[in-house]
C-alpha cells in the first residue's frame, strides 16, 4: 500500500521540528503535495537559518520520519521538500506529442525536452532503479507522434523489458519487431550509420527521425559485437544530430568499458537514477549524490550543465501501446 505525503505529516509537526532547532519560520497549513514530494515555502526565514536547515537535513529526516529532506533556494525562494521511499509517484501525464516528459520537479514542475535539445541520452542506475520505466515514459511521448514522423530501433538483448513493443508501427525494423539479438542489432547500426551518412551526402532538411533505444546497453556491449557497436555508437553520437537521429542508451553498469569517455563527452544530457556507489554517480553525471537517492524514479536530470531533481512518473509498455494506437 502506498502512501501520500498529506496524510502522515502536518504542517504542525514540521513547524514543531524547526522549532525545536530554533528555526522560527511561517508556512501555510498544508505543503504542496507532488506524487513523493511534500513542500513547504519557508517565508520570513533569516539567512542564517538557511544553513543551519542545510547542516540539520540529516536530523530533520530523523526527526520527521522521511527518506529525504532537501532545501532549495531558487530566486529568493526558500522551500522545504520532504520524500519517504513509500510515497506514491506521480501518474503520467502525457505533455504534447514530441515534447520528451523525464519527470516532475520537486515542487511539481515537469522537466522536459525535445529530441533536437538532447541530442543524444544516457540513463544510468543500479538495477531495479526504474531505467526501464525511465524508458517507457521517454517511448510514451513519441509514440504519441504518428509512425509517418517517428522512426524507432528498440534494442533488449536481455529480453527484458521491450517484447510489449513487437508490431509497433513506429518501429524501423523489418515487421516492426523489438531487436533481442546481438548480430541482427550490430547489423542495424550498421544499417543508422549509412542512413546517417546518405542524409550528410544529401545536405540538410527536414528528415523523419530515428530514435534508437538501447535498454542493457551494457549487455550489448559485453556481447559478441560489443566493440564493433561501441564504434559505432560513437560514430552516431558524433554525427547523428544533423541527420536527425538520437540515442538513448539505458545502463546498468556505467564503467568506462561501457561509457569510454568520448562516448560520454557526446552524450552530454544525462538521467542517473538511484545508482550502487557514488562511483557510479560520478562516471555518470560527474557528481556524488545519486547513490543517496530514494529508488523507483527519483533521479537527477544534467541538462545543459544543470543538475535538476527529479520524480521520474510510472509508466509501463502498455501505456505506450495506448498512445500509439
Ligand atoms: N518512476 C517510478 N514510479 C514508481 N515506481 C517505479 C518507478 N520506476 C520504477 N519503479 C518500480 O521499480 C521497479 C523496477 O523498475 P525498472 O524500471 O524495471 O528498473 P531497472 O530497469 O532500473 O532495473 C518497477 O517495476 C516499479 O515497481
Ligand atoms: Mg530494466
Amino acid at each position: 500500500m502506498f502512501l501520500t505525503p498529506d496524510t502522515t505529516i502536518t504542517s504542525d509537526l514540521l513547524n514543531g521540528v524547526l522549532a525545536a532547532r530554533g528555526i522560527e519560520f511561517h508556512a501555510g497549513d498544508t505543503g504542496i503535495v507532488q506524487g513523493r514530494w511534500a513542500s513547504w515555502v519557508l517565508t520570513g526565514l533569516p539567512t542564517a537559518a538557511i544553513s543551519t536547515l542545510r547542516r540539520a537535513s540529516e536530523d530533520l529526516e530523523i526527526a520527521l520520519g522521511v527518506d529525504a529532506v532537501v532545501l532549495t533556494v531558487e530566486r529568493g525562494r526558500v522551500t522545504l521538500s520532504i520524500a519517504r521511499r513509500d510515497w506514491q509517484a506521480a501518474p503520467l501525464v502525457l505533455p504534447a506529442p514530441g515534447t520528451l516528459l523525464f519527470g516532475h520537479g520537486i515542487t511539481g514542475d515537469a522537466v522536459t525536452g525535445t529530441l533536437e535539445d538532447l541530442p543524444h541520452l544516457l540513463v544510468c542506475g543500479a538495477s531495479g532503479s526504474g531505467k526501464s520505466v525511465a524508458l517507457h515514459c521517454i517511448l510514451r511521448s513519441l509514440a504519441a507522434l504518428p509512425a509517418s514522423d517517428m522512426n524507432l530501433i528498440l534494442i533488449d538483448t536481455k529480453f527484458l523489458e521491450f517484447a510489449p513493443y513487437n508490431g509497433l508501427k513506429h518501429i524501423y525494423t523489418h515487421g516492426h519487431e523489438v531487436i533481442t539479438d546481438h548480430m541482427a542489432a550490430a547489423r542495424f547500426f550498421t544499417e543508422a550509420v549509412g542512413v546517417m551518412e546518405r542524409r550528410y551526402r544529401e545536405g540538410p532538411k527536414k528528415y523523419k527521425p530515428i530514435v534508437i533505444v538501447v535498454d542493457e546497453f551494457a549487455d550489448l556491449i559485453s556481447g559478441p559485437m560489443g566493440t564493433y557497436i561501441q564504434e559505432k555508437t560513437l560514430q552516431l553520437a558524433q554525427k547523428a544530430r544533423a541527420a536527425h537521429m538520437h540515442l538513448i542508451l539505458a545502463t546498468q553498469r556505467p564503467s568506462v568499458k561501457v561509457l569510454p569517455g568520448d562516448l560520454k563527452a557526446n552524450i552530454p544530457s544525462r538521467l542517473t537514477l538511484k545508482t550502487a556507489t557514488a562511483v557510479d554517480s560520478r562516471v555518470s553525471m560527474d557528481a556524488n549524490g545519486a547513490e543517496k537517492l530514494l529508488g523507483k524514479g527519483d533521479g537527477f536530470y544534467l541538462h545543459n550543465g544543470k543538475l535538476t531533481r527529479l520524480q521520474v512518473p510510472f509508466a509501463t509498455a502498455a501505456d505506450v501501446i495506448k498512445v500509439a494506437q
